[in-house]
């Protein structure tokens, strides 16, 4: 029996977040990139499954964000909703896909919800991007921000680094994300701010925050999959908690599998299939017949 309202099919339901905030109940968000990793996420718990730009990095190999497509974003969203029931997932809106047009951008959002069941989408940035997200929202699609460290930016930001780390920087920030909320954001992800702007930023708004480098006062976090489990062994922010080292684990897991085969351990019989002895016979019997070495 699902404990949402009938009409949600179990799915928590979006305005749900405002009463977990308003509880001061956490909200856990992670990203999710496949089949398997959207159904863990659903199995574990979490609220929000994210579908971050974060593939072209940990996925794709690329060394930034600014690659990703949309089309790469809608294949891999649509193995995550196959696999996520419950939480809301939300895809990530692909540098290029939403910086041309609000209609460019209506477009793209409506894409991720119509051909690849996302919930919701989420979008970097403040400034052009209010007017972004107040379209796709007036357009019935659920819209999450994101200020602070926005990775498509990174180069007009000087790099991966803390932002809002001066007063008149904060302020900004402040301010961005008061207007993200009145362009009609659900949420806001505050990456890598300091931990007493954030929570100010938390206080102030209605709608929650979740932090990703930004500390304990948000009402919620988020980790990238493969920092979180220790899949992605480039060099890890100094706000990602590692919770396991599947790289290592899969890649001791790997060395005996190469070894079992180069020793002839696997397959085992309980790995094969049999044919029945007379069926066997009769093969026999034909190879034989058509003079096939025995
Ligand atoms: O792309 C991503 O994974 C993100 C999170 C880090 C918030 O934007």
């Amino acid at each position: 029996m699902s404990k949402y309202a009938s009409w949600t099919h179990g799915k928590l339901p979006l305005p749900e977040l405002l009463e977990l905030k308003r509880r001061g109940q956490k909200i856990a968000m992670v990203t999710a990139y496949d089949f398997p990793s959207g159904r863990i996420a659903d199995e574990a718990g979490v609220e929000l499954v994210l579908v971050g730009d974060s593939a072209a990095m940990v996925v794709l190999g690329h060394d930034s964000t600014v690659p990703a497509t949309m089309e790469e974003l809608l294949l891999l969203t649509r193995a995550v909703t196959r696999g996520a029931k419950r939480p809301l997932v939300i895809a990530d809106m692909p540098f290029g896909s939403f910086q041309v047009s609000d209609d460019d951008a209506v477009a793209n959002a409506v894409r991720f919800v119509k051909e690849a069941g996302a919930d919701a989408v989420k979008l970097e940035g403040a400034g052009p991007t209010l007017s972004r997200a107040q379209a796709i929202v007036g357009a019935g699609v659920p819209a999450m921000g994101h200020v602070g460290l926005t990775p498509q930016s990174a180069t007009m930001l000087g790099g991966f680094k803390a932002q809002g780390r001066t007063a008149e920087k904060a302020e900004r920030l402040y301010e961005d994300a008061l207007a993200l909320e009145a362009a009609g954001c659900f949420a806001i992800v505050l990456e890598a701010v300091p931990a007493a702007i954030a929570s100010r930023v938390t206080e102030a708004l209605q709608v929650p925050t979740i932090g990703i480098g930004a500390g304990a006062g948000c009402d919620g976090q988020v980790l990238v999959w493969h920092d979180l489990l220790g899949l992605y062994e480039g060099k890890a922010p100094r706000f990602v908690k590692r919770y396991a080292d599947l790289a290592d684990q899969a890649r001791r897991a790997l060395e005996a599998y190469v070894a079992d085969v180069r020793e002839g351990r696997f397959p085992e019989e309980q790995h094969t299939y049999a044919i029945p002895d007379e069926e066997l016979d009769a093969f026999e019997a034909w190879l034989g017949a058509r003079g096939a070495r025995v």
